[in-house]
């Protein structure tokens, strides 16, 4: 049985539910500091779960409930930091994106593991959405020949008002949060459709007029940022950060030299777009097939997905920590996954600041690469008291406005 308690009850509340659903799980703590969030409106169906306000009594009421795993959906910035305490009390961890915020926590984060022999994954859900799947499936068959390019764009806006109510708090990580480092949406899906790992990022951002407006509440006004990298298949691959950039949707796609899958975009919700040139065509099959995204799951476990949000990605997402945790199957997702993704993050956003400098990513399998990152705090996000910062959150503005400058100087 996993005796999971639930760290940070806002986007947890979607797992609350999902855990509570499950046989083979027992919700038996939750813990959020905040008076005002679900978790003090939901109380009453909260069950026998003890309720905490602070991590440490967390730890203490559910060691005394028999708390086996944490699930971490508190601040984007703080997993590492709190991925660390649960795993050195004995527990197993599944974390929300992302895994790490610096270089150096990417470097404990991964010793941790190694120390603790705890067990460790990131719950990212976007490469088990249906459309994802299905374009695995697609690429495991192998009709796209050898893997060329990928290519992942994750769009999420907003009005001031949700933007407001998504930030609460002058130093939130949301005011804060550079364009490249929201990313997991974006490369998560890459790397597990092609199981492929990024060795190399160069990333570029570009300055928003509209989120300039409201820099002073929100200090990453960059609306893009977009990486590039070289991964260890030897296929190349561009991405998204959390990306507004007026744009209708999310999209993913993935190219070999004899066919090509995507979805998002302007192909119809639920379908995957196949594409072969006229010489590489299967006798059997046309140039272009919009499939449907169906993967052959039972009704019932297809109507369960559907429900859970995120396109079934949250659903599949229990299952990934039930086969592990229960059934010892590894998580693809695993720490040295999860930190690779933090690290194209965080090097992707060290390159937009330096005009696209080309950075190779560690390996953070091999030890001996995790040494000239190991020091390295740097982080543009503040402590509490809004201390700490040491990397800027947007382009700077000379940056960012200096072709537009001489173009119009001209
Ligand atoms: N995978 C997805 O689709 C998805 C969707 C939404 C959010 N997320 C991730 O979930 C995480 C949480 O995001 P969110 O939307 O819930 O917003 P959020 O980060 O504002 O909420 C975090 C919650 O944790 C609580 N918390 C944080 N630190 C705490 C502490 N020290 N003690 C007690 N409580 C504490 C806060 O009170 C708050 O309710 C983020 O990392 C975000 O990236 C993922």
């Amino acid at each position: 049985m996993i005796k999971i308690g639930v760290f940070g009850a806002w986007r947890g509340n979607a797992y609350i539910r999902l855990f509570q659903q499950d046989d083979e799980m027992e919700l038996v703590a939750i813990c959020d500091k905040n008076i005002d969030s679900p978790l003090d409106e939901d109380r009453e169906s909260f069950g026998d779960a003890a309720l905490c306000s602070s991590f440490d009594d967390f730890l203490k009421e559910g060691k005394e409930r028999g708390m086996n795993t944490v699930f971490l959906a508190n601040y984007f910035h703080e997993h590492a930091l709190f991925a660390i305490r649960a795993m050195q009390a004995g527990m197993d961890v599944v974390s929300e994106c992302t895994a790490a915020a610096t270089l150096a926590q990417c470097v404990a984060l991964t010793e941790c593991v190694e120390q603790t022999g705890r067990r460790y994954m990131l719950a990212e859900n976007y490469p088990f959405s249906t459309e994802n799947l299905k374009m695995k499936q697609i690429i495991r068959s192998g009709a796209l020949g050898s893997l060329l390019y990928a290519q992942g764009e994750y769009n999420h806006s907003g009005s001031n008002e949700e933007l407001h109510r998504l930030t609460p708090g002058a130093y939130h990580w949301r005011a804060w949060l550079p364009r490249t480092y929201y990313l997991t949406h974006a490369l998560g899906p890459i790397m597990y459709m092609t199981d492929s790992m990024p060795v190399y990022v160069c990333g570029r951002a570009a300055h928003s007029d509209l989120l300039y407006k409201i820099k002073d509440w929100r200090h990453n006004y960059d609306g893009v940022g977009m990486m590039f990298c070289e991964m260890d298949n030897g296929m190349i691959a561009n991405f998204t950060g959390c990306t507004a950039m007026a744009s209708d949707y999310s999209r993913y796609r993935v190219a070999g030299d004899t066919a090509s899958v995507e979805w998002g975009g302007y192909i119809e919700n639920n379908k995957v777009r196949k594409f072969y040139f006229g010489h590489t065509k299967p006798a059997d099959e046309p140039q272009i097939s919009l499939l449907d995204a169906n993967l052959d799951e039972t009704d019932d476990e297809e109507k369960k997905a559907k429900n859970a949000g995120h396109g079934g990605g949250d659903y599949r997402v229990l299952h990934e920590i039930k086969e592990y945790l229960l059934r010892g199957r590894e998580p693809f997702f695993n720490v040295y996954r999860a930190v690779a993704m933090s690290a194209t993050a965080i090097l992707g956003w060290y390159s937009c600041l330096n005009h696209g400098e080309n950075i190779r990513i560690p390996d953070f399998r091999v030890p001996v690469q995790r040494d000239s990152v190991r020091e390295d705090t740097r982080t543009p996000f503040p402590d509490e008291n809004g201390a700490g910062i040491s990397l800027p959150c947007a382009l700077p503005l000379d940056f960012s406005q200096a072709h537009t400058k001489s173009a119009q100087d001209r």
